[in-house]
């Protein structure tokens, strides 16, 4: 019978490991992301169930206990991403995270309490698996703390340190020397001193960091997450949570780099921080004449036009303007005018931000272009409708070398012939660096609303 059900635990193990890849696979593909979520979710329902047939060594069952924890943090679950606003999904995936991280720190103690208290006989290995769960843990938890603290605005994101790249140093090379002491001599004292450290390490870690580069950090934290979850793995030499883990420090790392590319920043730079702390404003010379164009006159240029881009930003969330804007496409396309949009891989506040938002608006896929065509699809352009965003068109990115956003590239909307800028006001991106784009010849500012100006617009060409 023992053998049966170690044959079905690790068959069902290695059924819920397929389900993750395949769900990872499919969630590349924005056609296939909806489905390749819940297979996804459906292999660690799998891990979830199958892991209550475990037989425990000492014979004991927690059962009630795992069903209230289930069912409490189900429903907790349930509401908060059913409530959760698209614009504080970073907010949410933080906190998230933020648990796992806790999750395996906790893992990490109980395995130690029980080496500090004599139950159990363990050697240098499992004793340094465990201090790795508890660190990476804890890293993570307090790390994400922050996080969420800057992003949801409880916290003030130009939180500083002195010298913060000395104060982290001292600190992990703090808790190598109380891990090595409990590796040494198991007492209690030394693993509270380093679990209150790689505590204290997780916020000193994430508070030089802000403005721009959180979503970053969060990318980099959910990886850690994943990490710390693998090493809880290896603790109860359990595959599926290896593997899961793995997964998803794995794949928390690609992102992370692929972010850092799109910005042309390299990781240690986010890291050490800097980025969008500054309040000076770059780039800002010569002409500063801002000129405003009315709803009639931009709906004439429209739908008189041959080609419009539409380059939306995190302000088009914000506005929740993605199903004004598609109407928008509609009416246009109606009169014959050739309409698209330029993503850029940074904007908005998460990976893959507008698509997600265009998508849920049904805007067609194939209308979406990436950065590179649509640079090149601008010099042929008559209008481009930049829609709450700013950093990434930012041209002081290619001619600031001071500013903080240099380096990174930009979506080239002033090679078109016109470019309407739809925000409320002339204050700054995430980045904190003024617009110099705000001041071109052939630039016009709407100011007001997304949704309300896109309203207003459809308005004006409906009745022409
Ligand atoms: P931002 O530079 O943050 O600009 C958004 C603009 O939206 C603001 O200037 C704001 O101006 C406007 N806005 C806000 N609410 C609005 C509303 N209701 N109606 C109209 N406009 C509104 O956004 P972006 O261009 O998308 O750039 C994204 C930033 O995040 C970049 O700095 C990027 O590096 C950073 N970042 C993103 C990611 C990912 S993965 N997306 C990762 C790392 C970093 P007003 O206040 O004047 O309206």
């Amino acid at each position: 019978m023992g053998n049966y059900l170690n044959i079905f635990i690790e068959v069902a193990y290695l059924i819920g490991i397929i389900l993750f890849v395949d769900g990872l696979k499919k969630m590349s593909n924005p056609k296939t992301a909806r489905i390749g979520n819940l297979i996804g979710a459906l292999g660690m329902a799998i891990g979830i169930l199958v892991i209550l047939f475990v037989p425990l060594e000492s014979g004991d069952n927690n059962y009630i206990w795992i069903l209230l924890a289930l069912l409490i943090g189900g429903v907790i679950g349930y509401i908060a991403s059913v409530r959760v606003a698209l614009t504080a999904m970073p907010e949410m995936v933080s906190l998230f995270n933020g648990l796992g991280g806790g999750c395996s720190m906790f893992i990490g103690l109980i395995e130690l309490f029980k080496v500090f208290s004599g139950q159990v006989v363990s050697g240098p290995l499992q004793v340094t698996t465990g201090l790795f769960a508890i660190f990476v843990g804890a890293i993570t938890l307090t790390g994400s703390l922050v996080a969420w603290g800057k992003l949801s605005g409880k916290l003030r994101d130009k939180l500083r340190l002195p010298v913060p790249q000395l104060i982290n140093l001292v600190l992990l090379i703090a808790c190598i020397v109380f891990g090595v002491m409990f590796i040494r001599d198991h007492q209690l004292n030394s693993l509270l001193i380093f679990l209150v450290l790689a505590m204290v390490y997780g916020f000193t870690f994430v508070t030089p960091i802000g403005g721009g580069d959180m979503p970053v950090v969060i990318s980099l934290l959910n990886s850690f997450s994943g990490i710390a979850a693998a090493i809880s793995g290896l603790l109860y030499n359990n595959r599926f949570i290896v593997v899961g883990g793995i997964l998803v420090g794995a794949s928390g790392i690609i992102l992370t780099a692929l972010m850092c590319r799109a910005m042309n920043r390299s990781l240690i730079n986010v890291l050490i921080g800097g980025f969008g702390s500054s309040s000076a404003i770059e780039g800002l010379e010569g002409d500063q004449t801002i000129r405003e164009v009315n709803y009639s006159d931009l709906a004439i240029q429209l739908k008189y036009a041959g080609k419009v881009i539409v380059v939306p930003g995190y302000g088009l969330a914000a506005a929740q303007a993605q199903h004004a804007c598609y109407e928008l496409e509609k009416q246009l396309e109606s009169d014959g005018v050739q309409f698209y949009y330029g993503i850029h891989p940074v904007a908005g506040r998460m990976p893959g931000h507008m698509n997600v938002l265009l998508a849920e608006a049904q805007v067609p896929y194939d209308k979406l272009l990436d950065m590179e065509p649509a640079n090149e699809q601008f010099p042929t352009t008559d209008v481009v409708l930049v829609i709450g965003a700013n950093d990434v068109v930012n041209p002081a990115a290619k001619d600031s070398p001071g500013c903080p956003i240099y380096g990174m590239p930009i979506l080239e909307v002033d090679k078109a012939k016109t470019v309407v800028i739809l925000k409320r006001s002339m204050s700054a991106g995430y980045a904190g660096v003024s617009n110099p784009l705000f001041f071109k010849e052939n630039t016009r500012m709407m100011f007001g609303d997304a949704k309300d100006s896109l309203a207003k617009i459809k308005t004006e060409i409906a009745g022409m």
